[in-house]
């Protein structure tokens, strides 16, 4: 029922809500970013381990996990940041750059209007990696391409919505998505890794984002960017521990999830979430205030 189906996107968008695919088929089975290698592969019963240890965490933190089906063929489906871009109840759908990834956008759809989300879809020919390379921080929309997305799709995007964008181009082949080298954190304050930009992205990064806080390169190689933020809590990949004061200090409260059969396709804790209510960051969710404290109440369980 229609009716339903409104409900149920209100319903997620009241409290932190994060869409996770679990990971019956991930695998390496191909190569498009480097670090991904077939001959080395990755562990699938460790890579399930580590995936179910990300899901309790996601949940003690107080979200909610949506689950949708893992489908053979499609190993980096798992990775859910790339499914679309949340904008209230609208989802601004991918289309995956590489032809191995380009059907899980039919599967993703599919469940986004099962959801009761609108789907829009970019105009033909752009290629568009939803929350890998689109985020929210306060009104602007930061947005990144080259690799993947076009740069045509962010100012689509972000005339459709009617956001503020800073727009970047990527220019180091490991940070290919701009989820690999910044992350929000609330209205006005992201984690980024600076050399993953040229001089000019910077600029325009700087003065899009009050508070960029600069990750070091060796944390940046493993993932430091790639968190997930829940309220004042943040999920951080495993070895990053100057990321995890450098988040104290600022009054977040981090948690580290080993990742590392993830990071073998080039994607760790972000890459597998999607915030289905928009991240805490997004200037767009009612009753934001900018710049305000980080919020302890979407601790509660
Ligand atoms: N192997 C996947 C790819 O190259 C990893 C995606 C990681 N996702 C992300 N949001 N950074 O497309």
């Amino acid at each position: 029922m229609p009716g339903e189906d409104a409900q149920t996107a209100t319903s997620s968008r009241t409290s932190p809500t994060v869409l996770m695919c679990p990971p019956n088929y991930y695998g390496v089975a191909y190569e498009i970013n480097p670090w991904m290698s077939r001959t080395r592969g990755a562990d699938r019963r460790r890579a399930q381990r580590q995936w179910e240890t990300l899901y309790e965490l996601v949940r003690d933190r107080g979200a909610q996990v949506k689950l949708i089906e893992p489908q053979p063929g499609l190993p980096d489906m798992v990775f859910t940041a790339n499914a679309g871009l949340v904008w209230q109840q609208t989802v601004f759908l991918s289309r995956f750059r590489h032809a191995v990834r380009a059907p899980e956008a039919a599967h993703f759809e599919r469940w986004f209007r099962a959801e009761g989300f609108q789907v829009r879809r970019l105009p033909p020919g752009l290629y568009f990696e939803g929350a890998g390379d689109a985020l929210y921080c306060g009104e602007t929309l930061c947005a990144a391409y080259r690799f993947r997305s076009d740069v045509r799709s962010h100012h689509w995007i972000a005339e459709q919505t009617g956001s503020p964008l800073a727009v970047t181009e990527l220019i180091n082949p490991y940070f290919y998505h701009l989820d690999t080298c910044f992350c929000p954190l609330r209205p006005g304050a992201a984690l980024w890794y600076p050399y993953a930009f040229d001089e000019y992205g910077r600029r325009v990064l700087e003065r899009a984002v009050n508070e960029l806080l600069p990750v070091p390169t060796d944390e940046a190689h493993r993932f430091a960017c790639n968190s997930v933020v829940i309220g004042s809590s943040v999920i951080v990949p495993a070895g990053c521990p100057k990321t995890l004061s450098l988040l104290k200090r600022v009054g977040f409260d981090p948690f580290e999830v080993d990742l590392s059969e993830f990071q073998k396709a080039g994607g760790s804790a972000k890459c597998l979430t999607l915030r289905l209510d928009g991240e805490d960051a997004a200037g767009w969710k009612s009753g934001k205030q900018p710049d305000s404290e980080p919020s302890s109440r979407s601790d509660a369980r």
